[in-house]
């Protein structure tokens, strides 16, 4: 039987994008949905994208940093982010509804499944040895993702937080990350379909699915959060 996973990757608050990714993968008889953390911050629809997900049957969920971030906010524990980006930590978190604090408490940081004979991990970014992300590396590549899982056992390697579609092969290892389904300069949200045949074959499939962007960006005006410059200009690349 073969085993086909949707993969997505910060969502990042915008569940204008979530909700047509999974309209989407309503064509492809999907077995399981992973997702690899970041799922509220930046984006205004925190608790609409967690009441999606948490009516998901089929779900493995990890916490990104923002996740991280906010719920540290929500329950004023002291973070080393300073300034409008903790500022919009505070604000998400002012805004999210109570019951999805034991949610994103017990998010763990990485995960591991197994699918079609195929191990695979989850984690939202790569981790140094005391569970701190890696620097992000803007421009990685074989020879800088191989190295960092060599002892690794796993098939399939799944990450996000760079924001980057990433498709790289090495030896018996797949290193993806989907790009992030929320955090977008196009009309376009962007998943992954993992599908693993009985003989071991793997397949992956992008996908870029239409979503009503400026409805998104309009409701963000509309809530004005801290580092909101910041989000229109830097991450969603949108000018005026
Ligand atoms: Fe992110």
């Amino acid at each position: 039987m073969n085993r086909r996973m949707a993969v997505i990757a910060d969502i990042h608050g915008n569940y204008d994008a979530l909700s047509e990714v999974m309209k989407d993968m309503e064509k492809f008889d999907i077995d399981a949905v992973y997702c690899l953390g970041d799922i509220v911050s930046l984006g205004h629809q925190t608790n609409e994208v967690l009441e999606l997900l948490t009516g998901l049957p089929n779900l493995t969920i990890i916490r990104g940093n923002h996740d991280e971030e906010v719920l540290k906010a929500f329950r004023k524990i002291p973070s080393e982010v300073t300034g409008p980006e903790h500022d919009h930590h505070v604000w998400v978190a002012e805004h999210l509804d109570p019951v999805y604090e034991e949610y994103l408490a017990a998010l763990p940081l990485v995960q591991t499944r197994e699918a079609g004979g195929k191990k695979i991990l989850l984690t939202h970014y790569h981790l140094e040895s005391d569970d701190t992300y890696t620097p992000i590396d803007p421009a990685p590549s074989v020879e800088s993702l191989a190295p960092i899982y060599r002892d690794s056992d796993h098939d399939i390697i799944l990450f996000g937080h760079d924001h980057m579609r990433h498709h790289f092969e090495h030896d018996h290892q797949l290193f993806l990350n989907p790009g992030a389904l929320g955090v977008t300069s196009t009309a376009y949200a962007p998943y992954m379909i993992i599908e693993i045949e009985d003989d071991g074959a793997v397949h992956i499939t992008h996908r870029n699915v239409h979503y009503d962007r400026q409805a998104f960006i309009g409701g963000l005006r509309r809530e004005d959060p801290p580092a909101m410059d910041y989000i229109l200009n830097v991450l969603l690349k949108e000018r005026g």
